[in-house]
């Protein structure tokens, strides 16, 4: 199970109106001495059972709902601990591996030592036995007023929110100690917690609200707490606590509340029919803001304030290892070329699933890279801890502060795209691109043979607003294009050399929205067996620049023309030539070589968006996929 979880705590007042969309199941409980709300709401993306009613959350224990939990993650082990639930006589009602965990708090319950086991110690029990990756909330009948939340691999936040300033911003982690003497505290003593939050103008009115991501409660709060694997957070009586089993050296003791820069007006749609469409027309802004305070264009000086206290290490490491998936990947593989031209090292790019299915030799002077935008991507954040405890240096480039890929490196680049809620990933793709370029441009700052050609990018990336503007006033075209092309059922993309990446990007963004089967070709390949699938009936896109690969893509050309093909290429504006053989042009702008790449892409995204649109799917939210894929 997969999803964001959301739940709203609040101790006085009514329950806000969560957005209605996310509701599958609600449940309410009102504690009318104590004036507690509580909602508990859940979006599922499913990994065991099919979307159903029976298998969406909250999942319970029993009939009378005792308990009842919310789940985002993978439970690993579910098929063991339900055959020994089963054989202790509880009955299943949904396909779901969620369900073991009600059953499971249930059973500890029944069989608790003594009456004044506290609800968070249940909850502790629980997830000690539980396999996998998983972000929590639990309610119980048998805990009136009380919320528990526990994350294990998947991400957790806690929104704070108070109509006056809180009394702290710190809240310190109890230990077992802790918990246990709680235990024998009473129930309903709940003026006690030093690390009780309350709102400093009436010490009563505090709200908070689980969720998976910012961007689900940012239209309630900006402050926030992020949990910690293992944490267990506990809301009695309207006042929030935070516990651990044990104590670790060098363990932050406190979570810090911080507050997002995010703006709810980041995450709505505007005039856009969609956000993945929002986010493509973001792109002018959205790289200034990757490079906002980083360049100095006047000085020709790129400085990364996450890494520059690293730089020296890095310089001396022996290779780069860039690690992503899915989008994040192809930036990888996009800015690969210009970073071995700039560093000078060896650069080896990496499909997370795959680094970590060959147990890749990582060594402790190598400098490892996990490009995510969500920050949360399960196997980006294994191959990031498999090379952390080979003691590689581990740097971050994402676009969601606070998450676990950013807690977890060494150090790190934020890639200020601002939020992406589109599941196919656009802005975030160019913006981290342009992150790693600016990495290289830092790495050769000191290198008087590459001068030249630093400031020939340093100059294209100061244009690259306009030009991006430019490629964005082609639209029009490219929906005309879309619309011969929308009955297809297959689409193939061609490049090589900067621009392949473009290829493998366009095509995940077509497969991704349309449904339709799409391919991105190595041009150089085309002899080796694409150039089977070539006939006048397959819409093929060749992506053809003015670089150092122009003459070999123009051989490819040739080929797709002799076999009656009809190719639609990307080119340079006023390319006559290519021109000439082309069935249809979509004309760029010409920039750098290395930066060509981030114009080249854009039409493919828009390209997609209008396949999809008149396709009559979903952009957004495209059948089976994920924004963050929190599981293996
Ligand atoms: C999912 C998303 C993709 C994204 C990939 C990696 O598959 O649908 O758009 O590229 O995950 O996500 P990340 O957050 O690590 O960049």
């Amino acid at each position: 199970m997969n999803g964001k979880s959301i739940c709203l705590i609040k101790k006085t007042g009514k329950v806000k109106n969560l957005d209605e969309e996310l509701y599958k199941k609600d449940f309410l409980d009102l504690d009318e001495e104590m004036c507690t709300h509580f909602g508990l709401a859940h979006t599922r993306w499913a990994t065991h059972g099919e979307p159903s009613a029976l298998n969406s959350h909250p999942h319970r224990s029993d009939n009378n709902n005792e308990f009842v939990v919310i789940h985002n993650g993978i439970i690993t082990n579910y098929k063991e601990l339900k055959a020994y639930l089963i054989t202790k006589g509880y009955e299943f009602e949904s396909e779901t591996d969620t369900e073991v965990i009600p059953k499971l708090i249930k059973y500890v319950y029944d069989n608790r030592e003594d009456d004044s086991i506290s609800f968070s110690t249940l909850v502790e029990r629980v997830i000690q036995q539980l396999e996998g990756a998983f972000a929590l909330v639990f309610k119980s009948r048998h805990y009136p007023g009380e919320a528990v939340s526990a994350r294990r691999g998947s991400p957790l936040l806690i929104g704070v929110r108070s109509e006056h300033e809180l009394s702290t911003e710190h809240i310190p982690v109890q230990y077992k100690g802790a918990l246990l003497k709680e235990d024998i505290k009473e129930k309903n003593d709940h003026n006690r917690q030093e690390s009780n939050i309350n709102s400093v103008g009436d010490g009563r009115a505090v709200e908070y609200y689980f969720a998976s991501d910012a961007s689900a409660i940012i239209e309630h709060t900006n402050k926030v707490l992020y949990l910690e694997d293992d944490d267990i957070a506990l809301v009695r009586g309207g006042q929030l606590s935070i516990h651990r089993m044990n104590r670790q050296a060098g363990e932050d003791p406190v979570r810090a509340i911080q507050t997002l820069k995010m703006e709810l007006q980041q995450i709505m749609k505007g005039n856009f029919d969609s956000f993945m469409q929002k986010e493509i027309f973001e792109q002018p802004e959205s790289v200034v803001n990757t490079m906002r305070g980083r360049i100095c264009f006047d000085s020709n000086t790129v400085i990364l304030g996450g890494l520059k206290d690293h730089l020296k290490e890095i310089k001396r490491c022996r290779r780069l290892i860039l690690i992503g998936c899915g989008t994040s990947f192809h930036a990888a593989v996009a800015t690969r070329q210009i970073l071995e031209e700039l560093t000078e090292l060896p650069v080896m790019v990496e499909l997370a699933s795959d680094f970590l299915d060959r147990n890749t030799p990582v060594f402790r002077d190598d400098v490892s890279f996990f490009i995510s935008q969500s920050g949360e991507t399960a196997d980006t954040l294994m191959a990031l801890r498999y090379c952390k405890d080979r003691g590689a240096l581990t740097v971050g480039i994402t676009n969601t502060v606070g998450s676990s890929i950013c807690r977890v490196t060494d150090c790190g680049v934020h890639i200020n795209a601002g939020p992406e809620i589109g599941v196919a990933s656009t802005k975030a793709y160019t913006s981290q691109f342009v992150g790693l370029i600016m990495f290289g441009l830092m790495m050769s700052e000191d290198r008087l043979s590459l001068q030249k050609r630093r400031l020939e990018i340093i100059d294209s990336l100061k244009d690259l607003p306009e030009l991006i503007r430019q490629v964005l006033s082609l639209d029009g075209k490219i929906k005309t294009i879309a619309e011969e092309l929308y009955q297809q059922r297959s689409l193939l993309v061609m490049g090589r050399g900067f621009n392949y990446a473009t290829c493998l990007e366009g095509a995940l963004k077509i497969k991704e929205i349309t449904y339709m089967h799409s391919e991105g070709i190595l041009a150089g390949e085309l002899k080796h067996g694409p150039l089977a699938l070539i006939d006048k009936h397959m819409p093929v896109i060749m992506i053809i620049m003015k670089d150092a690969c122009y003459s070999k893509c123009q051989n490819a050309l040739q080929q797709v023309t002799a076999r009656s093909g009809r190719p639609i290429i990307l080119c340079c504006q006023d390319d006559t030539e290519v021109i000439g053989d082309a069935y249809r042009t979509i004309e760029l702008p010409r920039t750098v070589d290395c930066l060509q790449g981030i114009l080249s892409v854009i039409p493919l995204q828009l390209l997609s968006f209008h396949l999809a649109v008149l396709r009559g799917y979903d952009v957004d939210c495209p059948r089976n996929l994920a924004k963050s894929v929190t599981v293996e």
